[in-house]
């Protein structure tokens, strides 16, 4: 166990597929701090993803989002957010005060890992994942306090190195 030097919420962010979920949940282990998965907590209020984008549409979607990034950022946490969280403004504003790990990773790796059936923005496959990651890539970099590539390594050692730096 270590205590983070550097302030909390440690938040992650990056592209679909990367790890952040799995990776969080480590790191959080690792400090001894709570861990909050947004996507998960919107499950849990406003049921399924796909059924909020089909039904009410990706501009709600981002709205419910930006609510529970908000809720989980007010805490002393590891913080993982959906791959589109950063588009919103208030999100992008409000990151300003936090430690932000980018996590990235490669087409090729992605594809090997990705599920797209829980993914609206993947449902024709993972062919619009480049594009979308890099229409978002610009967001990420200027956000990330630092940044770890997942494409190559084990997440149990991303999460240590991680875990180790915080
Ligand atoms: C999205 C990423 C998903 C989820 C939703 C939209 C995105 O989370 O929030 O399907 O816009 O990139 P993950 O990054 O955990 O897959």
């Amino acid at each position: 166990m270590s205590t983070p030097a550097l302030p909390l919420p440690l938040v992650l962010i990056g592209p679909m597929g990367a790890g952040k979920t799995k990776i969080g949940r480590r790191v959080a282990r690792a400090l001894e701090v709570p861990f909050i998965d947004t996507d998960k907590r919107i499950v849990a209020d406003h049921g399924a993803i796909t059924e909020i984008f089909a039904e009410r549409g990706e501009p709600a979607f981002r709205e419910l989002e930006r609510d529970a990034v908000a809720a989980a950022l007010a805490e002393p946490a590891v913080v993982s957010l959906g791959g589109g969280a950063v588009l919103h403004p208030d999100t992008q504003r409000d990151l300003a005060g936090c430690t932000v790990v980018l996590l990235t990773v490669t087409g090729e790796a992605v594809a090997a890992r990705i599920r797209t059936d829980k993914r609206p923005l993947l449902k024709n496959g993972t062919g619009d994942w480049q594009r979308i990651y890099d229409e978002r890539r610009p967001i990420y970099d200027r956000l990330a306090t630092f940044s770890f590539d997942t494409s190559s390594e084990p997440i149990e050692r991303i999460a240590e190195r991680i875990a180790d730096w915080a």
